[in-house]
């Protein structure tokens, strides 16, 4: 493997579900040495009014509390027919005490009866380097919401998120992992990385 950008760094989230697949795309890419784990921090008040902010907020109050560089991601499903709602209030969408399965019922119950289910996933990564320096990458999924969960795999949306007649959670993870908003996004920021090295 090519000598990592990032020697050390923290996986700035909480969710298991999203730090098992960052580290995956992480290592994909040979782009962080060790991803350090076991560490805590307060709870960041995700806040800000966009996705990239969000990613900014979380990425950088977690290398402040750590003292180590960071990659946090925000991500947010954008519905056509709902304006592109629920968008940057993704993970709340059905309330401050929003589950997994809140959030589709919610989800499924808004669109009733619409036919236009056409939706993307986006995904905003920012790593906060050892001298400080942020690096911020984008990466979408265009797909359409389904009229039922289908699937056990993946989490959140995942099983109401249709690609091509089959729901992210009808996929094996190493299948999500290669087409994801997030795969994407993390391609996008070791691109992004590889051009402010001159390595790439
Ligand atoms: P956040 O980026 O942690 O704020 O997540 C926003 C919301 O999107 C949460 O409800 C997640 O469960 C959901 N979410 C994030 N990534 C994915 C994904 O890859 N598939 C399905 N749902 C996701």
């Amino acid at each position: 493997m090519i000598r990592p950008v990032i020697h050390r760094a923290v996986v700035a989230s909480k969710n298991p579900d999203k730090i098992t697949e960052l580290e995956t795309l992480l290592a994909r890419h040979g782009l962080v040495g060790e991803v350090v784990r076991g560490l805590d921090w307060p709870d960041v008040v995700e806040d800000a009014p966009t996705l990239e902010g969000n990613a900014l907020l979380k990425a950088r109050q977690v290398a402040l509390s750590t003292g180590l560089p960071s990659i946090a991601d925000d991500t947010g499903l954008e519905v056509d027919a709902l304006g592109g709602a629920p968008g940057v209030r993704t993970a709340r969408y059905s309330g401050p005490d929003a589950t997994y399965q809140s959030n589709v019922d919610a989800l499924l119950a808004a669109l009733q009866g619409v036919e236009d289910r056409a939706a993307r996933f986006r995904t905003v990564v920012v790593a906060v380097l050892a001298d400080g320096t942020e690096v911020v990458a984008e990466g979408e999924l265009v797909g359409d919401i389904a009229w039922a969960c289908r699937g056990s795999a993946g989490f959140g949306y995942d099983p109401v998120f249709e690609v091509d007649g089959r729901t992210l959670a009808e996929m094996e993870p190493q299948e999500k992992d290669l087409i994801s908003h997030r795969a994407r996004a993390i391609q996008a920021l070791a691109d992004a990385l590889a051009a402010r090295t001159g390595s790439g």
